[in-house]
């Protein structure tokens, strides 16, 4: 058993190290663009092997995709993060080049990975990852199982932490779903939040809930406004989540990118619903039914994706 992570910045080495420390693989190849970035931080992760007791080999390498062959997933956190006062859209068209090449090579060495994108704007580009497989030849079907991204899990992640703060409780005690995209129009659903199975709208007054959305919806920016770039350790530990759902097989039911095609009467876009997420990639999408008020959120955040799905088009990336 064997999994790629693309990127040795802050994400995808938290990624590793996360990975590496369950001890749910063989070994994980940490591949960057950036000669010995890669090989550094693996090992410096493979030397706590014997202090914390786990076996899984880390490696790096410099964009040498030979040594990522036949990974089973491959988790893809390369291109530029955020700065302040820039949006995740604003990394469109640089962002999109970098997982179209990545996510090729990929492809020639790893035919049946399962590819997790980390990179923003996230469904913009797990679209452009959807793309690319399918360029080299999978198709649509194979993509759609095998081609997401994690958001979910990171956006429900932050809101279950500020809920824990607010109720002085246990984070893990917390049980929430968000939908949508990544980004300030995500939706959060209060209506599927609860506390050890107490409805969250009995615990917290509806002004608080409301504020606490609206932390969760600017989440990374907050981060990003304290260090002056994006997030990782959140990040890195949700992508590892992820890939320990696929390699373990849990079926797990996770908030995550992928594409919808009638689902929430949505087609055609990638988008942040519950699925489930096991050996097959995702095996299957849960529908949930929304009221009215859900509804118009989630169509309101597939809009927005649209857009910069659009733009994405619009660069004339992809032949096919
Ligand atoms: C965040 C970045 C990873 O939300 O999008 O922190």
């Amino acid at each position: 058993m064997k999994i790629a992570v693309v990127g040795a910045g802050n994400v995808g080495t938290t990624c590793t190290d996360i990975i590496a420390q369950r001890d749910i693989v063989k070994e994980i190849v940490l591949l960057d663009i950036k000669k010995n970035l890669a090989e550094g931080k693996a090992l410096d992760i493979w030397q706590s092997a014997p202090i914390s007791n786990y076996n899984t080999r880390v490696l790096g390498v410099t964009n040498d995709y030979m040594r990522t062959t036949n990974s089973q997933v491959v988790v893809i956190t390369s291109g530029l993060p955020r700065k302040p006062g820039m949006s995740r859209d604003d990394l469109i068209g640089t962002n999109a080049r970098i997982i179209q090449s990545v996510v090729s090579q990929i492809i020639d060495h790893s035919p049946r990975a399962k590819i997790i994108i980390v990179s923003n704007p996230l469904d913009v580009m797990t679209y452009a990852a959807y793309r690319t497989v399918i360029e080299k030849g999978k198709s649509p079907e194979w993509a759609s199982k095998n081609v997401l991204g994690m958001a979910g899990v990171l956006d429900t992640a932050r809101y279950r932490a500020f809920l824990a703060d607010e109720l002085g409780c246990v984070p893990q005690d917390i049980q929430a779903l968000l939908l949508g995209g990544h980004g300030d129009t995500m939706v959060p659903l209060p209506r599927y939040t609860s506390v050890s199975g107490i409805p969250v709208t009995e615990l917290i007054k509806e002004e608080r809930l409301t504020s606490i959305i609206e932390r969760t919806k600017k989440g990374g920016g907050e981060i990003i406004n304290l260090l002056g770039t994006s997030a990782w350790y959140a990040p890195g530990a949700s992508a590892a989540q992820m890939v320990e759902a696929i390699v373990k097989d849990y079926k797990r039911i996770l908030p995550c990118c992928v594409l919808l095609q009638g689902e929430y009467d949505l087609k055609e876009v990638y988008l942040g619903v519950p699925v489930v997420l096991g050996a097959q990639g995702v095996e299957d999408i849960i529908e949930l039914n929304l009221d009215k008020g859900e509804k118009e959120l989630l169509n309101t955040s597939a809009l927005h994706v649209k857009e910069g799905m659009n733009l994405l088009d619009e660069m004339k990336l992809f032949q096919s």
